[in-house]
């Protein structure tokens, strides 16, 4: 065997702790299949005292110093988009290391710079544990599905929000009591915006875009919503409609625009993307000719994350170049994206409405006004002087149109919450 590999890894919680497990217990099939010696030669994090169940040889405070040093390759586990976790891959890119990362938020915001970087050092910057964990998506959308091109990516990306979903459709409770659950498992951060919000979606989307479309990855250019406002009454009617909601990070070619948005979404109960259940992640992608594609799988936790890492870690060992984001960073685009307001599809409507004569002709009358056609309709009475419910679905309506209506609906003193309205996906 030539040469050995040298592997520095700075972060070592979820993702770098599970990376240092699986390199001590498999280092010796790994090494061959990286056809030469993986060693690791040096080691950072926080707190060296922590107790991590693996030794810590080659140990430093300063991560940086690891971009320095011998390695090869130096591996990015710390996350943030800005900080120690930027200025360690820039400076490993700039001294000619080649760098695996799990950082979907750095790379969502610094994705094109750090590609001409890793290029013009001519080496090379892998993330396949920044989008859906352990599920090689990165690798099937840079190298596997090009031949005829990818017309469309959706996932369910982010398992914290799926998680919750699955909780609250199979228990009947809210998104808050179930979050507080979440959060004590350990399936949701102390913090949950990011997740909840649908920005980390958001990141992993604009990774996956670019890889798909050959454009820069912007962040600015997706619409994102989350979860919060969905509740019990939203999932028991998709039910009733033979649909589940899911958050969806969807990105499409129109023309030769791109459309992204985070949004939740009803899904059919029979297709793949609804039977993604828990805090697994599912990603489709339309390729073309080449049919759609189905991915599922972990998409966090210690052995799906190290099970990217290690691929990547892998790769790079073996010298197999590969651009950033599948081509040369001067040839992605920027991103012209699409008006997602012109989306069509059929709508999930819902009104909070005070029980009294008129309500219902008035919306009626505004969803007229603006061009959208009701399918079917379900009100539901509640206790005397409760707010009633009131379901709707659209015939296939333009996003603007309906966005249109539900401003005016919502303006009268009659409703009694913000309206709610959720794609539904063929
Ligand atoms: N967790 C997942 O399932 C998952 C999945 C996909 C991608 N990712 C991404 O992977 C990356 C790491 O996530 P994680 O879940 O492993 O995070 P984590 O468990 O919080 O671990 C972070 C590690 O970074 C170290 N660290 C923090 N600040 C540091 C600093 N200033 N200098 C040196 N070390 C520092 C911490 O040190 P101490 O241990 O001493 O505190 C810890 O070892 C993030 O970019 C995340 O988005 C995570």
């Amino acid at each position: 065997m030539s040469a050995s590999f040298k592997i520095a890894i700075a972060g070592l919680g979820t993702v770098g702790g599970g990376v240092m497990k699986a390199l001590a217990a498999r280092g010796g099939e790994l090494s061959s299949r990286a056809g030469r010696r993986l060693e690791v030669v040096g080691v950072s994090a926080r707190d060296r005292a922590k107790a991590r169940g693996f030794a810590l040889a080659g140990w430093t405070d300063d991560p940086l110093s690891l971009a320095k040093g011998d390695a090869d390759v130096v591996v990015e586990l710390i996350g943030g988009e800005e900080g120690i976790a930027r200025q360690l891959v820039e400076t490993a890119l700039s001294n000619g290391k080649h760098v695996v990362t799990a950082n979907k938020a750095l790379l969502a915001k610094h994705g094109l710079a750090l590609a001409r970087l890793a290029e013009s050092k001519g080496v090379t910057l892998k993330f396949e544990a920044a989008a859906a964990g352990g599920i090689p998506i990165v690798k099937a959308l840079r190298e596997g599905l090009i031949a005829h091109g990818v017309n469309a990516v959706k996932g369910i990306l982010n398992g914290t929000c799926n998680y919750i979903l699955t909780e609250m459709e199979s228990s009947g409770r809210g998104f808050a009591d179930v979050l507080k659950e979440a959060q004590a498992k350990g399936y949701a951060e102390a913090d949950p915006t990011l997740d909840v919000g649908g920005g980390d979606t958001a990141h992993k989307l604009a990774l996956l875009a670019s890889l798909a479309f050959g454009v820069a990855p912007d962040l600015n250019a997706i619409t994102t919503e989350g979860i919060e406002h969905i509740t019990p009454e939203d999932i028991a009617f998709a039910s009733e409609f033979g649909y589940r909601i899911k958050l969806l990070g969807i990105a499409r070619r129109v023309g030769n625009q791109i459309d992204q948005k985070v949004q939740p979404a009803m899904v059919r109960v029979r297709s793949a993307l609804a039977n993604v259940s828990g805090a697994a992640n599912g990603v489709l992608v339309d390729a073309g000719e080449a049919g759609p594609f189905f991915f599922s799988g972990r998409g966090a936790g210690d052995a799906p994350t190290a099970s990217a890492v290690i691929a990547d870690i892998v790769e790079a060992a073996t010298g197999a170049p590969s651009f950033v984001f599948g081509r040369p960073a001067a040839s992605l685009r920027p991103l012209d994206p699409a008006d997602g307001s012109k989306a069509v599809s059929p709508w999930y409507l819902r009104f909070e409405v005070l029980d009294v004569p008129g309500v219902l002709a008035s919306i009626a009358g505004h969803l007229a006004e603006a061009g959208v056609s009701i399918e079917s309709m379900i009100q539901r009475v509640r206790a005397p002087g409760a707010p009633v419910a009131i379901v709707m679905i659209t015939h296939e309506t333009a996003q603007a149109s309906v966005e249109r209506a539900l401003k005016a609906i919502g303006a009268s003193d009659k409703v009694r919450a913000r309206p709610c309205m959720i794609p539904m996906e063929s």
